[in-house]
């Protein structure tokens, strides 16, 4: 897929990686950006990027009813980037119900909605991609982020079971895994990070060399080769984290 003249939306562009992946795109010359978020006021800054190529549009993943609008809004889409994410801390056994709910509802259905939504459009434009940023901690999990793992584990099964459903009609599934990144959902917590222009920067290359599981950074690289070595061992690891 090449980034070259494509037209593409970003779930959750107002800031973090989100906002990165909209500097990369144009960097790479994309036709038109569409650059969801849930306060239009937030895209501010970003619409002056470059005025003539990114359009705000006005997004929140959990609403059934912004999603369709942005279909009639953006019907020349071919790149669709579901970015958009929310990580709440929590033990597994005390984690409250109303945040696995909230986790889920934006990380899993959130995703899949806008897919189910966006895939005829991308059919009928001739093909093209969806990108679902997930996460490291799907492939195993780390217990004070319980719900958020599992929400995005779902989520890594839903790429899959999309991408076998979507081959046929031209549209590649693609599946990000980073690990920790330097925005504000990681903001609390002292660990080495990655720059979100390095993980944008590095999607953008997965994207163009067809690499379907993106792992954009030197922790998730280093991690997923262990993992592909003894994901038991891991899964121990990360236990104790
Ligand atoms: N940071 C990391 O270490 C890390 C690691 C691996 C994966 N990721 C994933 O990367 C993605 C981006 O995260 P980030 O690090 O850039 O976090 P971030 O700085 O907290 O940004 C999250 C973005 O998602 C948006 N968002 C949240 N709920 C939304 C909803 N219901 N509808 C639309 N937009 C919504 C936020 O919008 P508002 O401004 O309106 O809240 C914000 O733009 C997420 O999927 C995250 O899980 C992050």
């Amino acid at each position: 897929m090449k980034i070259l003249n494509s037209t593409a939306l970003v779930t959750g562009a107002n800031r973090g990686i989100g906002r990165e992946l909209v500097v990369a795109l144009l960097k790479s010359g994309a036709k038109r950006v569409y650059a969801g978020a849930r306060d239009v006021k937030t895209l501010e800054t970003i619409k002056q990027l470059d005025p003539a190529r990114v359009i705000p549009l006005l997004l929140d993943v959990t609403n059934q009813e912004l999603i369709d609008t942005s279909v009639k809004v953006a019907p020349d889409v071919n790149l669709l980037f579901n970015n958009a994410g929310i990580l709440e801390f929590g033990g597994i056994l005390e984690v409250p119900a109303d945040k696995i709910v909230r986790q889920f509802g934006t990380n899993f259905h959130g995703k899949l909605n806008m897919a189910r939504a966006f895939a005829p459009i991308i059919e009928a434009n001739g093909g093209g991609a969806i990108v679902n940023v997930l996460t490291l901690v799907a492939l195993a999990s780390m217990p004070g982020l319980s719900a958020y793992n599992a929400s995005k584990a779902a989520a890594w099964s839903m790429t899959q079971s999309l991408r076998a459903a979507l081959s046929a009609k031209g549209i590649a599934v693609f599946g990000v895994f980073p690990g920790a990144v330097d925005t504000d959902m990681l903001a609390g917590v002292d660990m080495p990070k990655t720059s979100p222009a390095v993980i944008a920067a590095a999607i953008m290359q997965g994207i163009e060399s067809g690499l379907e599981d993106i792992f954009p950074d030197p922790m998730s690289t280093q991690l997923y080769a262990a993992w592909k070595l003894d994901h038991k061992a891991v899964e121990k690891q990360f236990a104790t984290m």
